[in-house]
């Protein structure tokens, strides 16, 4: 009898642009201060991608890269490369497109996520699903967003919280068991009056008034987002570790999207997790919306061992949410 396929993480790669934006350097820009933002966020520095000509897509290209280093694969070998972004380098094609072309990935087929902080849960369960299907064997997912684009560097409320980065997943058929276990993902649109850019889309096309308007970058109400996403978050991780019969004790890492150090606290404390089950390195990158999940599987990896049940959970524009229990399938 031919055994079930799940599929498996089989390598991580990452990239952060080398360029730091503190909170000493945004106390200069605006009217804050390193105390307010590390209290109320847990953020100290994030990456900016700096450079004429760089966009999204050169973030992954790096990060797949690497990952086909640490495999001991050519980027001829993928089949699909899924980018979450909310950032695109154009409106369309998508960045994915660009980026294997880029790459050189001749054989894989593309296309992008627009599921903003949930970007890199819904691709991955998209890319799991084809790996699942036995249709495909190299999936690689990428979350990635060059959030300083869309960021208004004058808006206190929003230009403290966001960074630059990307992270991807290469995922393989697994025979032994490992990998993708289960995922719960949910969306709500009434949430996009709180988190949306107004213009650059059909409903508003790009013209002087939308640019004098300051309508290009993100418009966020974050204290409505914030109480959605403690709530939102929290209860799905738990909703995750029901409906597998698991209880915190059986959960070796929590991987919370990093949006704010104070709801992952609250995720973490509904599951029951210690501290020191929990990634959190959103001091050193603040959100990089969909990458923030894989650069923490990224920075984590050496860490996890064969066998580890790892939740990912997120919280973001759309609203999207959702979580997603892994067996982690390697010791590195
Ligand atoms: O990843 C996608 C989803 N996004 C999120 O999950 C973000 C969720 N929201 C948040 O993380 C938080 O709401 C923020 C970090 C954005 C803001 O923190 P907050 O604790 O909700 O602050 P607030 O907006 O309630 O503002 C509190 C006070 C206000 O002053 P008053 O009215 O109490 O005098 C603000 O004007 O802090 C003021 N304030 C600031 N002060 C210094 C707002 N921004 C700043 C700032 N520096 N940068």
């Amino acid at each position: 009898m031919r055994r079930k396929i799940t599929a498996a993480i089989t390598a991580v790669g990452g990239f952060v642009p080398e360029d730091r934006l503190t909170n000493f350097d945004l106390e200069k820009m605006v009217d804050t201060n390193d105390e307010w933002i590390r209290s109320r966020t847990g953020i100290e520095e994030r990456r900016i991608l700096k450079g004429k000509g760089l966009a999204t897509s050169d973030m992954v290209v790096p990060a797949v890269k690497q990952l086909c280093e640490k495999r001991g694969i050519s980027p001829e070998e993928i089949d699909c490369l899924i980018v979450g972004t909310v950032t695109p380098d154009m409106v369309f094609p998508a960045t994915a497109n660009i980026a294997a072309d880029k790459l050189g990935a001749k054989n894989a087929f593309g296309f992008d996520v627009s599921a903003a902080c949930s970007g890199f849960l819904y691709s991955l369960t998209l890319g799991a699903s084809f790996i699942e299907s036995g249709r495909y064997k190299k999936v690689v997912v990428c979350g990635a967003d060059k959030m300083s684009a869309i960021v208004d560097y004058t808006d206190r409320a929003t230009c403290i919280i966001f960074g630059d980065g990307a992270a991807a997943v290469l995922l393989e058929p697994n025979e032994e068991g490992l990998g993708v276990q289960d995922s719960i993902l949910k969306s709500d649109g009434s949430g996009c009056q709180f988190l949306h850019m107004k213009a650059g889309g059909s409903l508003r096309p790009a013209s002087n008034e939308t640019v004098a308007n300051k309508e290009h970058f993100i418009y966020q109400e974050g204290q409505a987002v914030f109480k959605f996403a403690v709530k939102g978050m929290a209860d799905v991780s738990a909703e995750l570790l029901e409906k597998n019969k698991l209880t915190g004790e059986d959960i070796a890492w929590l991987v919370p999207h990093q949006a704010n150090l104070r709801i992952i606290d609250a995720t973490a404390n509904r599951m029951g997790l210690p501290k020191e089950k929990v990634m959190i390195n959103i001091q050193k990158y603040g959100n990089t919306t969909a990458a923030t999940i894989p650069l923490c599987l990224w920075e984590w990896e050496k860490q996890l061992k064969k066998g580890d049940n790892i939740v990912l959970a997120a919280f973001g524009g759309g609203f999207t949410w959702g979580a997603t229990l892994l067996k982690w399938a390697y010791n590195s």
